[in-house]
């Protein structure tokens, strides 16, 4: 049953203390991914609520990529990066923003059709920084955000009051 699945599935999260900071509990997916049973289920609850309803997945650098990808091929259709300042050779726009921890900025291409309904995806919402900027991008580029999907949301940071409380997650700790 997917429910067992699923339990199963968080499990295999390891949890880190003080990583890659002290006082940061470092959620670790790593021996998720790696499990194929796993790995299926939670890309399965990640499309579920969205079934039809997205053109193509963009992933946030860099965990997002591994979701995101697996996420496209099991919904149908292909996946786009949202990359760190810097890595991509044709940005169309840019947004920085605060993280947990430092800095960032993310940029994207606008290589897709107009008023493409593009599925946010990203494996941990924190403070939701990084989500909102991902939606800034989108939004800038003429992009619909057909939804945000998450594996892991850390709830006690409250970051659906950034990004926006219709974040669907997988897991919430
Ligand atoms: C982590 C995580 C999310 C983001 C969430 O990425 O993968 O993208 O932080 O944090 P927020 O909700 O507070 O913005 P990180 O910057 O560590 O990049 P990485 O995936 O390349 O390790």
């Amino acid at each position: 049953p997917p429910e067992a699945s699923l339990t199963r599935a968080e499990s295999l999260i390891a949890t880190i203390p003080d990583f890659p900071e002290p006082g940061i509990l470092f959620r670790d997916i790593t021996p998720l991914l790696a499990d194929a049973a796993a790995m299926r289920a939670v890309i399965d609850a990640m499309i579920a609520p969205f079934s039809g309803t997205f053109d193509v997945v963009a992933g946030v650098e860099a965990r997002g990529f591994v979701l995101a990808g697996a996420v496209a091929v099991a919904a149908g259709v292909g996946t786009v990066p949202i990359r760190k300042a810097g890595k991509l050779p044709r940005p169309a726009a840019s947004v920085s923003y605060d993280l947990e921890y430092g800095q960032a900025t993310i940029e994207m291409a606008d290589d897709l059709p107009a008023g493409s309904r593009v599925l946010l995806v990203d494996d941990v919402l924190a403070t939701g920084g990084t989500l909102l900027a991902g939606r800034q991008l989108l939004g800038t580029l003429g992009y619909a955000t057909a939804g945000v999907a998450v594996l892991m949301e850390l709830a006690e940071l409250n970051g659906r009051a950034v990004c926006g409380d219709d974040v669907h997650a997988v897991f919430q700790v």
